[in-house]
């Protein structure tokens, strides 16, 4: 069962939606209500989905725009701003650099991604900072 491992465990599963409908597309961009540097990208490729960080760990590229070939026998994302590339499974890369990877599940039909916080693939609305008077 995919399901947090414990009361204590932060993540929580999230129903991204239709495996036949995000299929359709080899990268999205999961909007966080906790920000840009939260945001994960979910990607399609031969058959099988994986998430991963949205900004790149170098200098924080948009990954969801890189391209997605094999290297080395790796199937790997490249970075649009500097080339690196990272293994779409464990986030590693060539050099110390790695991006978080997270759990995708597909559940009677759904794809399902494990994250500490809300994904949504609208972004979230900016909040406007309250004024005191
Ligand atoms: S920002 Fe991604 S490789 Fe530099």
């Amino acid at each position: 069962m995919f399901l947090p491992q414990s009361p204590s465990d932060e993540c929580v599963v999230i129903l991204i939606g239709p495996a036949s409908e995000l299929s359709k597309k080899p990268c999205r961009v999961m909007y966080s209500p906790l920000g840009r540097d939260s945001d994960v990208c979910l990607f399609y490729v031969r058959g099988q989905f994986f998430a991963m960080d949205a900004r790149c760990a170098h200098s924080g590229g948009p990954l969801c725009e890189g391209d997605i070939e094999e290297a080395d026998g790796v199937l790997q994302v490249f970075c649009p701003w500097h080339d690196y590339g990272y293994d779409l499974r464990t986030g590693k890369s060539g050099t110390l650099l790695e991006q978080q990877v997270y759990e995708v599940k597909l559940v009677d039909g759904d794809v399902y991604v494990k994250h500490a916080s809300h994904l949504s693939l609208r972004p979230f609305p900016m909040c406007k900072p309250v004024r005191e008077t």
